[in-house]
């Protein structure tokens, strides 16, 4: 049993009924221009002029630091203490600070999350994974998603929205992927501050998480996901992405991790706080804990943490008695008010707090189309044969849309504390339905029973039977199988932010992290008659309700699908893995229940077998070879139907490309041994260094099932004209150093993006992978049309990050420039270089 972390026996969240406390002040001032990176100017509501005798730091002429200073004079130690602990989770936010009315200082109201807003909260916008945000390679969107969230972020009266989610992908396993952008660094960076961007010009604080190498949930806040991690890994890799969020983006705030990195805890990490976010950057914004991240008081403070949540453990009365035994100072606490209350002046919370309410309606018709516009572009078409996409839509034709994904249990969205409770949802067969032509027949089978229809395993073959009162919390047994072949087993995970494991035969095949939404997960198996199997179940006693079905009950089901896929022109599978969450990693990277087989056997019925696959994270595809098309449609959010019959049928070009490596299997992945991953012996070791998702398989030369980057369109595109300028230059140059062009040509017969990406080799002494992303541009072309995309690559592009320096440093030698759509070397038709010379 995986241990049960503390920030996962906990919970949780909301009292209905509950009012939003924020917005008690119902004081206003003129507006003042925000600081660049903040909020957007002019766009606070117009406001009335009202001065506070009492209150002077409201007096908007004043600069921002002279008006914390005022305030600070006035603030008691207990107020002071109030300001950096919060006030715990009976609270309608997730996170809360109370107000201290007596100073004007209104409530701060913290909500997740990164694809909506989430916790369970209502009349929101289910928005598209954020790996599918990533997908559409297209910060325009990014910024666009931001505003939706921030939008009713603020429209719930929550003050800082608790997300992007910028951890890197570093492994396909980890729960929380679909939430998370990307692998690569560069691509992360670019998301991320478009997204904060987005929110933050809704006047909505950004808190961007978690600080830092939080790769997976396996031992989650606990010693035992201690990385172990090179400085240069954590430069190159980890930390691009929260540098462009609070520095170029301008974020509030920044959430610490439930991670230990080089054996120190996240949220008193000095390194990554104090060294490299304070001192280094200059960030001067807040640092909030994670749910419980906080593991003790002095060495917390004095590393940076700013804020801990949601109660007081180690802040609090703990902080307290600390500071008047001089074991903190004065004036370390002010600096963690300071840095609150600047991000609060900055966005003129105390002019103009948030007025919403968690009650409020707040996705709109405009909110939804964003929704949906992200859910299609970030689609990504993986193989396309014999032209069998699009769909042939006013031609007389039979499409069966077949498997539970499509109908019965859609996979709009991932699990935990990003899971965002949809207002509607649009299930393929739906958006199959309502998009198809006259011409067209849309008939459904099912394909396989539903996770929660399954019978309960029999006495006759599972010794002791299941439930059994004796056997409390878990569950051990052995299980006989009466035939040979593709069994699914499930159970069910009553809600506790605690994986229930089950194993078979001492392997963990399933683990289900009981989040939000409470779901019943399975798996299949290959069983053979008679065999005895050892089966165990790590909690959940007699309501994790393990069940399964046989090959023989699974049969009819399959059957009836393989006659829906003969009689139809093409047969569209709609798959799901709809196991990732918060709180458990993947133990496969297989597809749920009997999926896989269910594809086999309709693609042996119908060669234009179409499979599409909601996911948050990379599946691996035994079938690829006998299927026509793929299409990850990735978690689409609420749309998920609308977006995807809108690329089945052509009426959007699918111009998604992979934000991450899809291996050919587990054993293929950057870190393949548990000493990797999840780790052994409390530690794991982060051995792979810099060479993360794609820069793993370039330098090991592993072919991966597809590579970063890759994504079909239903046209062709060519690239031509590459222009690399100057070709020589000297060490030490400051400002944009290299122009990249190059020309996008649509080769093809109808209108299609394309994601141009620049990849940069450094020379040799750099020690850097093969390749790295540097730059990437969607250009949208007419058939026959062409578009040159212009790149520009300054110092920081060309530097690598050097220990015995403790900086970047740009090496001398030869750089190789390659222009194409993937990065695999296959998909990079231009290259060129330029040479770096010192002296
Ligand atoms: C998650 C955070 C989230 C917090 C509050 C934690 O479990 O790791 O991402 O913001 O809970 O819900």
């Amino acid at each position: 049993m995986k241990p049960v972390s503390s920030g996962s026996s906990r919970r949780r969240r909301r009292r209905p009924g509950s009012a939003a406390v924020a917005g008690i002040l119902g004081l206003a001032l003129p507006l003042v221009l925000a600081a660049p990176g903040g909020p957007a100017a002019g766009s606070a509501r117009p406001s009335a002029v009202a001065s506070d005798a009492s209150c002077p730091w409201l007096s908007q002429s004043l600069p921002i630091g002279q008006r914390v200073h005022m305030l600070l004079a006035r603030m008691t130690l207990a107020n002071k203490i109030n300001m950096v602990t919060g006030a715990g989770s009976t609270q309608p936010y997730v996170f809360y600070i109370s107000a201290i009315p007596s100073l004007c200082v209104p409530a701060i109201g913290e909500e997740d999350g990164p694809t909506g807003v989430g916790d369970g909260l209502t009349g929101v916008t289910q928005m598209p994974s954020a790996v599918s945000l990533a997908a559409t390679f297209d910060p325009s969107l990014a910024d666009r998603y931001g505003q939706v969230v921030g939008s009713e972020e603020r429209g719930k009266g929550a003050m800082v929205n608790l997300g992007p989610t910028v951890n890197i992908d570093r492994d396909p396993r980890w729960g929380r992927s679909f939430e998370a952008y990307t692998e690569d660094p560069f691509l992360n960076a670019a998301i991320a501050a478009a997204d904060v961007s987005g929110v933050q010009s809704r006047d909505e604080m950004a808190q961007v998480k978690h600080l830092a190498v939080y790769n997976q949930e396996t031992n989650r806040d606990t010693q035992a996901d201690n990385a172990i991690v090179s400085t240069r890994a954590l430069n190159e890799i980890y930390l691009p992405a929260f540098y462009a969020a609070t520095m170029k983006a301008g974020a509030s705030s920044v959430m610490c991790a439930y991670s230990t990195i080089n054996g120190q805890a996240a949220c008193q990490n000095r390194y990554l706080m104090r060294a490299t976010l304070d001192r280094r950057w200059g960030f001067p914004g807040f640092v909030t804990s994670d749910y419980g991240a906080t593991h003790s008081t002095v060495p917390s403070a004095a590393a940076g943490l700013d804020q801990e949540m949601p109660a007081a453990q180690y802040y609090g009365s703990a902080l307290r008695a600390a500071v008047e035994d001089r074991l903190v100072s004065m004036a370390t606490l002010d600096q963690m008010v300071t840095r609150i209350l600047t991000e609060m002046f900055r966005f003129s919370e105390f002019n103009h707090p948030p007025t919403g309410s968690i009650r409020a309606t707040v996705t709109t018709p405009a909110h939804q189309a964003v929704s949906t516009a992200v859910a299609e572009a970030g689609t990504v078409l993986l193989k396309n044969s014999g032209g069998t996409l699009p769909l042939p839509e006013n031609r007389a034709g039979k499409v069966a849309v077949i498997g539970p994904a499509a109908s019965a249990s859609p996979a709009d969205a991932g699990g935990g504390s990003a899971y965002v409770t949809s207002t509607f949802s649009v299930s393929p067969l739906q958006g199959i339905r309502a998009a198809a032509g006259p011409g067209t027949t849309v008939r459904y089978a099912q394909g396989l029973p539903t996770d929660t229809s399954l019978s309960r395993i029999p006495g006759s073959a599972l010794t002791p039977a299941y439930p059994s009162a004796s056997h409390g919390p878990t569950y051990t047994g052995t299980l006989t199988a009466p035939e040979t072949g593709t069994y699914v087993l499930a159970y069910r995970n009553p809600g506790r932010y605690a994986a229930i494991d089950l194993s078979l035969d001492g392997k963990v095949i399933l683990a289900n992290p009981g989040t939000p939404p409470v779901h019943t997960y399975s798996v299949g198996v290959n069983l053979q008659a008679g065999r005895t199997y050892r089966l165990s179940l790590s909690g959940g006693g007699r309501s994790a309700n393990l069940s399964w079905a046989t090959p023989s009950e699974l049969a009819p089901g399959i059957s009836r699908a393989v006659a829906a896929a003969k009689s139809a022109a093409t047969a569209v599978v709609v798959v799901s893995d709809d196991t990732e969450s918060e709180a458990a990693d993947r133990a496969s990277l297989n597809l749920p229940s009997a999926q896989n087989e269910l594809i086999s056997a309709v693609a042996a019925a119908n060669p234009h077998t179409v499979v599409v696959i909601n996911a948050g994270a990379p599946v691996v595809m035994p079938w690829l070879s006998q299927v026509a098309s793929v299409v990850d449609a990735w978690y689409p959010g609420e749309s998920n139907g609308t977006a995807l019959a809108a690329v089945l049928f052509g009426h959007v070009d699918p111009s998604g490309h992979l934000p991450v490596t899809f291996p050919v299997g587990l054993s293929q992945v950057p870190a393949p041994t548990p000493s990797e991953f999840p780790g052994t012996n409390g530690r794991v070791l982060y051995r792979e260094g810099v060479n993360v998702g794609y820069r793993y398989y370039d330098a090991t030369s592993e072919t991966p099932l597809f590579p970063f980057g890759y994504g079909l369109s239903y046209t062709s595109f060519a690239f031509s004209d590459l222009n690399v300028t100057p070709q020589q230059i000297h060490n030490g140059t400051s400002g944009p150093l290299v122009t990249v062009s190059a020309r996008v040509t649509n080769t093809g017969r109808v209108a299609g993006s394309e994601v141009a990406q620049l990849y940069l080799g450094d020379p040799a002494a750099a020690g850097e992978p093969p390749r790295q992303l540097k730059g990437f541009q969607k250009v949208r072309l007419g058939p026959g049309e062409s578009a040159t995309v212009h790149f520009t690559l300054g110092g920081h592009d060309l530097s690598y990050w050097d220990d015995a320096a403790n900086g970047w440093v740009v090496a001398d030698g030869q750089y190789q420039v390659y222009v194409g759509d993937s990065s695999a070397l296959a998909n990079l038709p231009l290259q060129g270089g330029f040479t770096v010379t010192s002296g």
